[in-house]
């Protein structure tokens, strides 16, 4: 049976462990929310109210365009930080429902914690289809309060390396974004605003030092070198190039699957090739809050990585190969999660409606992706 959250398993919900640290963490959404209400059910293609968006790759704003960007996007965290803590809007509550989410804290039904019978949106083919109503919401939110329902969430491009070789001569021609996106977005990178982290790793204030995406588990942060574009673009286009094309079957590229009566994975194994690497990769490279599911999205710029997390998805969907399919597996089609939305209203999702970004109303502009999608080692 597909696992379902429900109104009871946030109520039911214990103590997470987080997997990387093996510490334990509180961070239910009760008593802090109210739980005695009622849960709608959220159906994009019959639910959505605002106009189509375009979510942008941050590298190619520019001008007055980024400007006014940059000052939304700040409005919305200052506004969004200041939120009590029994509002699940607030930064405070978006941080907890991913912890709860990634560290065990939701028990499966009737089953038991005690036997690991706990969910976990990591490492599984959970993973995507969370991951982006996680985003999918919290842009909501952002609109809200910003009260602009145009408002999109861009996306930081960090496959993007371009590097000349490829792009000699492309640049500014044709439609679409046409400049590397592996640097650390500027606009998540100004300590006077809210956007900022100071707990990120200090390789991500070094200007022009470009994000590694070939790090994997178990290299201490100490070690990860600091590198810049020429020596990073070919490890990070290999890298690209094998979480977009190496799989085979759906589950290479979604993970295992991870249905009800499963115990969660200690260690975490089973990612699928997106989430292992690239994904966990920057993770590691910006350090800090994002290292651990337990204060991950409490840094800001864990969203505009997701976008382009889920940006990837949607390109590997359109690669045009028959090996790109997604489970059909009803145990993974009639998931159900839930979110708050924008008006605090806790609303219930299917796997199955999610899956076309057009019905939830957005799409993302167009960059040069042939770095790596023809990367030959
Ligand atoms: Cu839930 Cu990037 O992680």
């Amino acid at each position: 049976a597909p696992i379902r959250i429900t109104l009871d398993t946030l109520k039911t919900c214990t103590q997470g462990l987080v997997a990387q640290t093996n510490i334990t963490t509180s961070c239910c959404p009760a008593p802090d929310i109210n739980l005695d209400v009622p849960v709608v059910d959220f159906i994009p293609k019959r639910d959505r109210i605002n106009g189509h968006r375009v979510r942008k790759a941050l590298q190619c704003l520019s001008g007055e365009e980024l400007e006014t960007y940059t000052q939304k996007l700040t409005k919305a965290y200052d506004i969004m930080r200041a939120l009590p803590a029994g509002d699940p809007r607030s930064l405070l509550q978006q941080q907890r429902i991913h912890c709860a989410y990634g560290s065990g804290a939701f028990i499966q039904d009737d089953l038991s914690a005690a036997d690991n019978y706990t969910i976990d949106v990591h490492s599984n083919w959970l993973f995507l289809p969370w991951h982006r109503m996680f985003v999918y919401f919290h842009e909501r939110i952002l609109q809200k309060l910003l009260d602009d329902p145009t408002f999109a969430l861009h996306f930081w491009n960090f496959d993007n390396s371009l590097d000349g070789t490829k792009s000699n001569g492309v640049e500014g021609k044709g439609e679409g974004c046409f400049k590397p996106g592996h640097f650390f977005p500027d606009i998540y990178n100004n300590n006077s605003t809210s956007t900022f982290e100071p707990v990120r790793s200090p390789r991500t204030l070094i200007p022009n030092i470009t994000v590694d995406l070939t790090i994997v588990a178990g290299v201490p942060q100490a070690n990860i070198p600091v590198r810049f574009a020429n020596d990073s673009a070919p490890g990070n286009r290999k890298a690209m190039h094998d979480a977009m094309q190496s799989g085979t079957i759906p589950r290479d590229f979604f993970g295992v699957p991870f249905k009800y009566g499963d115990a969660r994975l200690f260690p975490l194994a089973g990612a699928g090739s997106l989430e292992f690497q690239p994904h966990n990769s920057w993770h590691r490279w910006i350090g800090g809050l994002t290292r651990f599911p337990s204060t991950a999205t409490a840094d800001p710029i864990f969203n505009p990585a997701h976008a382009n997390i889920e940006r990837l998805w949607d390109v590997w969907m359109k690669m045009g190969d028959n090996r790109k399919l997604q489970p059909t597996d009803p145990d993974w089609l009639d998931v159900e999660f839930l979110f708050w939305d924008e008006n605090q209203v806790l609303r219930r999702i299917k796997i199955r409606d999610i899956l076309s970004i057009s019905d939830l109303g957005y799409s993302f502009e167009k960059v040069y992706d042939e770095s790596w999608m023809d990367f030959v080692a």
